[in-house]
């Protein structure tokens, strides 16, 4: 397994860092096989796998269900779990409480929390301080999305590509060991990636950042509804599944499943014994 040290080195050696989310057991069991360098539970799992609109409505109970599930098909990766809408603004004693409950319920080895305020950076010391690696998460941030008014890149004009170089310096400065830079311009996400000696994980950022991101259902496009322009499809299973189903459905209606390789039978004997 990567440990955070091990991810600054292959920044320094210029070694890409791949990073997939994961959602449970199978999805963590399936990037671990492909020697993926680190898992985000990220809260996006509430709009790929429970179907919300945002991420809005996922809850810590739903970040420790999920992560339980990924940290046991995936025991030997670096796992990041994402700290959902507002479990880290209400007072620094409740976040520290909230990633308290998620790191000891997952036995995850860092959490992600979105944006660079006064606030979170305090708090991303405090968490340092108590043992706990913090991922910070830049541009694209989907959990202010009505206050940023939708899904859309960050950092095209000047006052806030100038914000961003800044927010993550302040992230590094306050012990973050990594940086989500999501939907940036690559050439902002390059210059970042420059100044800092943490790494970047780029997700709509870029082939500079020193490490990428994807949904997994993205990547495979697993009942997605949406295809963000940076997603590079590397597989489609949706179908090959739809019509797995769709044979299953025909045959049971046609009684060709199960047949008799797929039962099982008791001895001849006893069948006459039984009457059956
Ligand atoms: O929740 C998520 O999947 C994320 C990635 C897009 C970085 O935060
Ligand atoms: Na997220």
């Amino acid at each position: 397994m990567k440990n955070t040290l091990q991810l600054q080195k292959m920044k320094h050696n210029s070694e890409k860092i791949s990073m997939v989310t994961a959602y449970d057991y199978p999805s963590a069991k399936t990037a671990e096989a492909a020697g993926i360098d680190m898992i985000l539970v990220g809260d996006s799992l509430g709009m790929v796998v429970l179907g919300y609109d945002s991420t809005i409505q996922v809850t810590v109970e739903d970040m420790i269900h999920h992560g339980k599930a990924v940290r046991r098909g995936a025991p030997d990766t670096f796992t990041v779990i994402d700290m959902p809408f507002m479990s880290y603004h209400i007072s620094v004693e409740k976040a520290l409480e909230n990633a308290q409950l998620i790191m000891q319920h997952t036995n995850a080895q860092a959490i992600k929390v979105e944006g660079a305020s006064v606030h979170t950076l305090q708090l991303i010391q405090h968490l340092t301080e108590a043992g706990v690696p913090v991922v910070g998460h830049l541009g694209l941030t989907p959990q202010s999305v009505h206050v940023l008014g939708g899904y859309r890149i960050q950092g095209k004009d000047k006052q806030t590509a100038e914000k961003l170089i800044n927010d993550a310096k302040q992230l590094e400065q306050n012990g973050a060991v990594a940086v989500v830079l999501e939907c940036v311009p690559d050439q902002l996400a390059k210059h970042i990636s420059q100044g800092l000696s943490i790494p970047t994980i780029g997700i709509g950022a870029g082939k500079d950042c020193d490490g990428q991101v994807l949904v997994y259902h993205d990547i495979v496009q697993y009942g997605v509804d949406f295809k963000p322009s940076f997603v590079k499809v590397y597989s489609e299973i949706s179908p090959i599944v739809t019509d797995a189903l769709a044979q299953y459905h025909q045959e049971v209606k046609d009684r060709q499943y199960p047949d008799d390789t797929h039962s099982f039978k008791m001895d001849d004997q006893l069948v006459k014994e039984l009457n059956l």
